[in-house]
């Protein structure tokens, strides 16, 4: 599939995917825009405004096109295939509107709910609790038909648990990128040393990309502005810079201490009463290291 790997396509996300062929993506990772209609600006950060894309349609409507992508993505994906798909809860006049709600209408399994903590709010007003959340949604196409449960992940990638803190980005010009880390924590937790070819159809400034590659992979992008394509290109192209990010990223997928070394020390060995050490609380069961060292 060399003819559509390694390279970024330009134009509508849903035009550019009915034309490439099914069953060669091994992970996809994505942020599609999120539809914030262009005027919900937070006191702490600027309106997202892209090149060329509008953020501003009918909410049905949006929808109705992320259901049409993310069947598209399925398509093209391998059987036993994975897809981040990452967005956020939002509100419209009061009422929470939930990714669930046309997730649930695609062709892919929920593997999982992630939270991603940003530890940092975009909005500061008190209608509700700061929101320093969003969400990554782990999606899976089985590799048998109706076995919606797939492969378990190696314990050194399941050990960073379904709570991930990492500070959003702020040295990359794109309106809305994601840090490397997320991109590169879900490639190679699912694909781990396996090489494979990753995609993003809405890749922005290309941190899928640069991950993918910097991990060893093929990869393909999809964006509509050709302005974020020579961005993207040009990161490609000296993404040998940002291989320290990548770097600390798998150096923290390890196990410290078998259950067995835990089990002899009185650490956490699945239950949360032992003799030595009492209750054990949500820390003790986990290496602290394995938490992203920043925000500690
Ligand atoms: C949230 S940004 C992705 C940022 C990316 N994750 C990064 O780290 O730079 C969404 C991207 O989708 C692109 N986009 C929006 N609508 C599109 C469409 N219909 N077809 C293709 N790309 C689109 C925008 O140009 C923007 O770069």
């Amino acid at each position: 599939m060399k003819k559509n790997t390694n390279k970024i396509l330009k134009g509508d996300v849903l035009e550019v995917l009915k034309k490439l062929p099914s069953n060669f993506i091994d992970v996809g990772v994505t942020s599609p825009p999120y539809n914030k209609q262009e005027n919900k600006k937070g006191w702490l950060v600027k309106n997202v405004k892209y090149d060329i894309a509008s953020d501003k349609k009918s909410e049905l409507e949006y929808q109705k096109e992320q259901i049409a992508v993310l069947n598209e993505i399925y398509r093209i994906t391998k059987n036993g295939g994975h897809f981040f798909y990452n967005h956020k809860t939002r509100w419209e006049r009061g009422t929470m509107i939930h990714p669930i709600e046309w997730l649930l209408k695609t062709n892919w399994v929920i593997r999982q709910e992630i939270i991603w903590d940003r530890g940092i709010a975009a909005n500061i007003r008190g209608w509700r609790f700061w929101q320093t959340d969003e969400r990554i949604y782990w999606l899976y196409k089985p590799s048998i038909k109706d076995n919606k449960i797939g492969e378990e992940l190696l314990s050194k990638h399941a050990l960073l648990t379904s709570v991930w803190k990492i500070r959003p980005e702020n040295k990359n010009p794109h309106p809305a990128p994601f840090p490397l880390v997320l991109p590169a924590r879900c490639i190679y937790s699912v694909l781990n040393e396996k090489r494979g070819v990753v995609l993003d159809p809405y890749c922005g400034s290309g941190t899928t990309l640069v991950a993918a590659k910097l991990l060893g992979h093929d990869y393909l992008g999809i964006d509509i502005s050709e302005e974020y394509i020579s961005m993207s290109n040009e990161r490609i192209k000296n993404s040998m810079k940002e291989k320290i990010i990548l770097d600390i990223e798998t150096s923290n997928h390890k196990v410290i201490k078998t259950f067995k070394q835990r089990k002899e020390e009185g650490g956490f060995t699945g239950k949360f009463r032992n003799k030595k050490n009492g209750l054990l609380d949500a820390q003790d069961t986990f290496p602290i290291s394995l938490f992203d060292k920043s925000l500690l």
